[in-house]
């Protein structure tokens, strides 16, 4: 009976969340000062993570790690957004809630298109999503085993999720930091493989059925960035000339290269129970100080879909934001590139962007040799040519004198971001510190987007080789824009005004 009400409960409860949220997105205006206009961010609370990105029938489901409680790190829960294009973004109920076995730590979900674990019903094919189950009490109580991963199953596309009665299926036998886990299915084996995050490495799981795990492998304790404990890792196989090969991403806090947390990856191969790296260098998906916790989305074919937490570990919990905290980055489409024989992965915008693109304007000779432009939209792509034979840079500011620099160092052969003067920087001495990416393309000319937001910039360079993200807090939006005036350098500058993705949802 006891659980007939509460089933009962439940149903009213996400009943009520869905009338309640679509008010508020029908409504909601998302035009706060640093609310990102080409970004999700949730319309209220904490977030970090990306979590159980799936690609099913049109939608692309996000879910996040999510406190509705505050705007601080809270118990965890599954919050849960959906889009048809990567771009606009619906905001749902929330997905999973932390029950007796814990919080709901970060995790990820697939299609299980064949029903090797029988959650489907009536010819419905199951969306599982493989999470953490985190316990505080344990974690309290000093325990070791408080971290362990379980199920939940939706017969209904994402939207609603039912926990697998036989929670929890992998069971830890006495790692503190065992979690995040990332499961594809590997074909030529068919079996499911799980990539978990435990403590400083990697471990290799794999299930015939998603509910019965045998351990394969570990990967890393000698390998690539230590600086902090492993997360967030994930497994996936990217193609160049031919050649598949499989890479493994993997997030690190602290320990990233511009301090605090980042996404590093190995490129290499996997046999379905070992992955053996092409080499022994350490390399970052991104380089900017904001690009953390990155996975990609499952379903979603031969494309590699990469979305990461706008954020930093170092300072996440203190952003001036008041509604909301934090914000998931652009999505990027990651591809295999090769630089002097070196391979190494590229993220780029999706080109879902193309739906919110406004007409280009290309900038002259004013411009070029210095002249500063006024007025400029809030959220834009610039497109950059330059020459690297010179350093250069671009000042991002407003008429309080609040400035974000970008550049190329010629000398260090890098390019960089300088927010120490962007406005509030002062809520967390980690945030001015001058951030760095190396310059791998050997190419004379280097082509630049940026994509340009409220509080927030994103750096691909020579077709995504060097990539960085950086979030920036002005005291008001930085609306002009200066190139350096050193001859040589910058060569075309052009700017495509971006429409705002929450347009749709705003009341005239
Ligand atoms: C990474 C992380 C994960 C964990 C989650 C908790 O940012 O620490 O390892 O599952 O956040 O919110």
């Amino acid at each position: 009976m006891k659980k007939l009400i509460n089933a009962v409960l439940l149903v009213v409860a996400v009943l009520t969340a869905r009338v309640v949220h679509a008010q508020i997105t029908d409504t909601e205006k998302y035009d706060e000062p640093y609310r990102l206009q080409t970004h999700f961010s949730p319309r209220a609370h904490w977030i970090n993570d990306p979590n159980g990105m799936v690609y099913f029938n049109h939608t692309y489901h996000l879910f996040y790690q999510y406190f509705p409680g505050g705007n601080s790190w809270g118990p965890m829960h599954w919050g849960h957004a959906t889009s048809k294009d990567l771009i606009h973004w619906h905001e749902l109920p929330i997905a999973l809630y932390p029950d007796s076995l814990g919080y709901i730590f970060s995790g990820s979900a697939v299609v299980d298109a064949d029903n090797t674990s029988g959650f489907g019903k009536d010819g419905k094919k199951p969306l599982v999503a493989i999470f953490t189950h985190h316990d505080p009490k344990g974690e309290q109580a000093g325990k070791d085993n408080f971290q362990n991963q379980s199920l939940a199953y939706s017969l209904d596309e994402g939207y609603t999720w039912t926990k697998y009665n036989g929670n929890p299926v992998l069971k830890n036998s006495g790692i503190r930091d065992f979690r995040d886990p990332k499961v594809c299915w590997f074909a030529p084996a068919s079996k499911w493989v799980m990539t978990l995050a435990t403590k400083d490495k990697v471990t290799f799981y794999s299930s015939p059925n998603l509910k019965d795990w045998t351990r394969e492998s570990e990967f890393g304790e000698k390998l690539g960035a230590h600086g902090g404990v492993w997360e967030c890792p994930d497994m996936f196989k990217l193609t160049i000339g031919g050649r598949a090969y499989w890479v493994l991403t993997v997030n690190i806090n602290p320990g990233g290269p511009n301090g605090g947390s980042a996404t590093q990856y190995f490129i290499g191969q996997f046999n379905g129970t070992t992955f053996t790296p092409l080499d022994n260098k350490t390399r970052w998906v991104d380089y900017g100080p904001d690009e953390y916790a990155g996975v990609t989305w499952s379903n979603t074919g031969s494309r590699v879909l990469f979305l990461g937490w706008m954020s930093n570990w170092a300072y996440a919990g203190q952003v001036p934001t008041d509604k909301w905290r934090n914000a998931m980055t652009a999505p990027r489409q990651l591809s295999l590139n090769s630089v002097n024989g070196e391979l190494l992965l590229c993220s780029n915008l999706v080109h879902e962007y193309d739906h919110i693109k406004q007409k280009e304007v290309t900038f002259g000779s004013k411009v070029l040799t210095g002249q500063k432009v006024k007025g400029l939209p809030h959220q834009y792509l610039l497109k950059l040519k330059a020459n690297t034979a010179h350093s250069f840079s671009v000042t991002f500011s407003n008429s309080n004198d609040n400035q974000l620099v970008i550049g190329y160092n010629k000398a260090m052969n890098r390019f960089y971001i300088d927010r120490s003067k962007s406005g509030k920087i002062d809520f967390n001495p980690e945030f001015g510190k001058l951030c760095f990416a190396p310059r791998f393309s050997k190419a004379k000319i280097s082509a630049i987007e940026i994509l340009f937001d409220t509080s927030s910039i994103e750096i691909f360079a020579d077709k995504g080789l060097s990539t960085m993200t950086s979030v920036y807090f002005p005291e008001k939006p930085l609306d002009q824009l200066q190139i350096s005036k050193q001859k040589g350098g910058i060569s075309q500058v052009k700017i495509v005004p971006l429409k705002s993705i929450w347009q749709k949802l705003a009341i005239k």
